[in-house]
């Protein structure tokens, strides 16, 4: 994906005001050569559960002002998102969530290698 010139300005006046120096995008992450074992229903189910959700599901009773679009309840609502999603939450990307309960580092890292190695579904899934 080409970023426009607005949405890389953005991203930096973001970015700046997190105090980050530099992001990456899920375009940019690759994937171990082995593959990765992970997948939605052992791991991206309950990484968007535990620390996500108190906010972006649709059944949160107070958002917190996360945006109403961004709903990470389902499979296919991640699939749709995960770009804004890795930029935010995965790896050493970390403007997300904005409160003091950060998934640790580990995890971020795990989200990292699961969007870049196409987010499998399912064990059967994973399998080219
Ligand atoms: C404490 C509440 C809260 C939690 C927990 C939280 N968010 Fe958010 N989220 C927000 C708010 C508020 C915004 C809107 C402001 C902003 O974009 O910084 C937002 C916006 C977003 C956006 C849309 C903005 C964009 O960059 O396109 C994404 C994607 C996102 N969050 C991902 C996540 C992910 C992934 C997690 C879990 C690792 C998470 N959030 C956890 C409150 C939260």
């Amino acid at each position: 994906m080409k970023l426009g010139a607005w949405t890389v300005a953005a991203l930096t006046a973001l970015t700046a005001t997190a105090g980050c120096v530099s992001w990456m995008e899920l375009d940019d992450a690759s994937c171990p050569p082995e593959g990765t074992a992970l997948d939605y229903e052992s791991f991206g189910a309950a990484f968007f559960a535990t620390y996500c959700n108190n906010c972006h599901s649709a059944k949160a009773d107070e958002r917190r002002g996360a945006p109403v679009a961004y709903v990470f309840d389902s499979y296919e609502q991640v699939l749709a998102l995960e770009e804004r999603i890795f930029l935010r939450a995965a790896g050493d990307n970390v403007t997300m969530p904005p409160g003091p309960d950060d998934p640790p580092e580990d995890a971020r890292d795990k989200l990292a290698e699961w969007l870049a190695c196409g987010a499998p579904r399912s064990s059967d899934a994973s399998e080219p």
